[in-house]
């Protein structure tokens, strides 16, 4: 038996309509949903990545401005802007590109946006809200593997989890979200000891590391929905995931690709968290 496909671009392109319904309504109210976008230095990666995330929110008619600022502004500098556009009635969302140059501290410029327009869900205050399941904003990538389990039905009730990987943006948010829906979650990571041993037990996998071949068929228990974060590049430069993709599709139940599969969805999920903040903020119509 192959696996199903998860397909996360054709789930994403259903957020995403989601998304444009709900700008559509704020805008009918006056209200132009708005996410900032600040850009510091010449990294390329992170050129190529704003550039996606101020597209995809203009398609769904959020306003998106991308602000870049040469390496050499000063962390002061940059906070400083940072709380301009914490002031700013008319933006809801912030989302400040990482990495930064080496000379700022990123967890201090983070904690200085404002927790109501953290629509990257990197805050204390977000992390917090999410350990204590309170409303928040969620980390796009975890949520976004949530919201796939979610579209093929998956009940996670009393299901045992295995994430791999423990990182504040993904391993760690995604096991609270799991627990947070009754699975029996396990963390596992570079210094676990039998890692197969644990992902054999798993009904769901979540593999984020960022390291190919992670997990591999010997590894998945006989139809486990296996959720694949990792975006690594092979010998050729073809873009792949943590999970070797072509074996495990013969073992596991469900498996999303590499590409197509949780990159989409994060993207996706970043739209839903800025018309989210745009909503909290304009309150429930009249
Ligand atoms: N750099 C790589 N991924 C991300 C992300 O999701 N958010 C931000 N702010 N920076 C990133």
């Amino acid at each position: 038996m192959t696996a199903q496909i998860i397909d996360g671009n054709a789930l994403a392109k259903q957020i995403r309509a989601e998304v444009a319904g709900r700008t559509e309504a704020l805008k009918a109210r006056g209200i132009q949903p708005r996410l900032a976008i600040v850009l510091v230095g010449e990294d390329p990666a992170s050129q190529v990545y704003v550039k996606h995330k101020a597209a995809d929110s203009e398609q769904t008619g959020l306003l998106a401005t991308l602000e870049r600022y040469p390496a050499t502004m000063t962390e002061d500098e940059l906070l400083t802007r940072i709380r301009a556009l914490n002031a700013e009635p008319s933006v809801h969302g912030i989302l400040v590109q990482l990495p930064l140059p080496r000379h700022m501290d990123s967890h201090k410029v983070i904690e200085t946006i404002a927790p109501a327009k953290d629509v990257d869900g990197f805050h204390i205050a977000s992390a917090g809200a999410l350990m204590v399941g309170q409303p928040g904003f969620w980390p796009c990538t975890p949520y976004g593997c949530l919201k796939m389990l979610d579209a093929i039905g998956y009940e996670l009730k009393g299901k045992h989890a295995v994430v791999i990987g423990r990182s504040n943006i993904v391993g760690k948010p995604m096991a609270l979200m799991l627990l947070g829906r009754d699975a029996t979650v396990t963390i596992t990571h570079s210094r676990t000891t039998d890692l197969k041993a644990l992902t054999l037990q798993a009904d769901v996998v979540v593999a984020a590391v960022g390291k190919r071949n992670v997990l591999t068929a010997d590894m998945v228990k006989p139809g486990a929905v296996v959720i694949d974060v990792g975006m690594n590049r092979n010998e050729e430069g073809k873009l792949c995931g943590d999970v070797d993709f072509e074996a495990v599709k013969q073992v596991a139940g469900w498996i999303t690709p590499v590409p197509g599969g949780v990159g989409p969805m994060t993207r996706a999920m970043l739209l839903v968290n800025t018309i989210e903040a745009a909503e909290r903020v304009a309150g429930r119509p009249a």
